[in-house]
């Protein structure tokens, strides 16, 4: 497939909103917060932007680079590095493949989840009760209802390729979704209880920092950069030759960055409001309760105590958060269509279908066994598959890519670089630093 007859960004606004939607998702309004919370506040969010701007951000322009330069499906671009050793090029290009479908496949659980409790008050309003009440009770039959319908908005955009779907849907949702997040910023900070639970983020409590909280955060910084999965080299490759690498990735960066930051300035305080209004939020042994049930539980007990502001609130809050979801699911996806369609010759809409089904019936399986496999899914593509394919990817840039010929792919947007610190850093820094950082926080439980 020659690169004229491929998709392409349109606009440099365009990019920057699908490549900040990929990286928004539920990593930045669930998984972060939900971190914050358990571990120590402030501590964990000054080791989190640490992990963004020494690692992940490094990485980012990486992916992106290998993209444009190959101007083609993450499997393809590497090749194209990797001239004398094919064979790796197409393994790795698949691991990243599969990684995102698996990355999607429980992704779209989570997100199905919140578009049932973004229709419950909706329903419960039309007076359609047991429907509202199913939507929001755990159960396999809902899990998997809902799931499909995650999935199909998700093959809607993807099957219309670049410019018609994830452009223009990012480019609607995401200003969208900044806007409704201010919104409920400032409504939540007026109310009773939210300093306190401003403090608890502000305020770093050291005692929680350990080898395990560095793993975690350095995973959340790759899963909310969307890195290691071929997401940001696909996006890359559709990527004009004139736009400035470093520069879009850093916008990228920041834009994901606040958007984690500014999900703690929304529910840390929510956590507060909701205690003072009578909700439990400590456990039985003093413990914030965390992980899924801030979101699932917390939240919506503080909606129901709000009467009908309430109900607004919560119809915002998980629109919000199904926004998020989406414009990251499309990324996902892209990854194993942008391979099929262009390696196998299949039209991008019947790839987005076939792909779309097969990681459905992924989803089907890992909800029906839900304790068994969720967490384990989950765990084992962002924690560990998302750094470990980050280091592949900086070994390709360090020592398989000849270092001319990556100058020549970034100066095509910078013509300056040589001259900036930039280039003086960041090649030597992703040979050298990235792999062996990104090694060392996981070997150091183990040392
Ligand atoms: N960055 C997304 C989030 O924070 C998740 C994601 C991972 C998206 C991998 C695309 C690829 O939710």
């Amino acid at each position: 497939m020659t690169s004229s007859t491929r998709g392409q960004f349109t606009s440099r606004f365009g990019f920057i909103m699908a490549a900040a939607g990929s990286a928004v998702g539920l990593g930045n309004v669930w998984g972060f917060p939900t971190q914050t919370a358990s571990n120590g506040g402030a501590a964990f969010l000054l080791i989190y932007l640490l992990m963004m701007a020494l690692l992940a951000y490094p990485m980012l322009v990486a992916e992106l680079t290998i993209g444009r330069f190959g101007q083609s499906n993450p499997i393809a671009s590497l090749r194209k590095i990797w001239t004398k050793n094919k064979f790796l090029a197409v393994a790795f290009g698949s691991i990243a493949m599969l990684t995102a479908s698996m990355i999607l496949s429980f992704y779209a659980i989570l997100a199905g989840w919140l578009i049932g409790f973004g229709a419950e008050p909706i329903l419960q309003l039309i007076g359609l009760h047991s429907l509202a009440d199913w939507l929001v009770t755990f159960s396999t039959g809902r899990n998997v209802f809902l799931t499909v319908l995650f999935m199909s908005l998700t093959v809607f955009v993807v099957r219309r390729g670049v410019a018609d779907g994830i452009e223009k849907w990012s480019s609607r949702l995401m200003p969208l979704l900044f806007g409704l997040f201010l919104l409920l910023i400032i409504y939540i900070l007026t109310q009773d209880g939210a300093m306190t639970g401003l403090k608890m983020y502000l305020i770093p409590d050291w005692s929680h920092v350990n080898a395990a909280l560095v793993v975690n955060a350095m995973g959340q910084a790759f899963f909310s950069l969307s890195l290691g999965v071929g997401a940001m080299m696909v996006y890359g490759s559709y990527l004009k030759k004139d736009v400035n690498i470093p520069k879009t990735a850093g916008q990228v960066a920041i834009i994901d960055t606040g958007v984690a930051f500014s999900a703690g300035l929304l529910i840390m305080p929510a956590m507060f409001v909701a205690r003072a209004n009578g909700v439990q939020i400590f456990n039985e042994v003093g413990e914030l309760i965390s992980s899924g049930n801030l979101v699932f539980v917390v939240l919506p007990s503080l909606f129901d105590t709000m009467g009908f502001v309430g109900e607004f609130l919560s119809v915002a809050f998980f629109a919000l958060m199904v926004i998020a979801a989406l414009t990251s699911s499309i990324a996902m996806l892209e990854v194993p269509v942008a391979c099929l369609h262009e390696e196998m010759n299949i039209k991008r809409d019947k790839a987005a279908m076939m792909l779309g089904g097969i990681i459905l019936l992924c989803s089907t399986i890992i909800a029906a066994n839900f304790g068994l496999l969720f967490d384990w899914v989950a765990t084992a593509s962002t924690m560990y598959m998302q750094p470990l394919l980050g280091v592949v990817w900086a070994v390709v840039i360090g020592w398989v890519w000849h270092r001319n010929a990556l100058l020549q792919e970034i100066k095509q947007g910078h013509p300056e670089i040589e001259t900036t610190w930039f280039w003086k850093i960041w090649p030597w820094y992703v040979k050298f630093v990235c792999p062996v950082a990104i090694l060392t926080v996981f070997a150091y439980p183990f040392l």
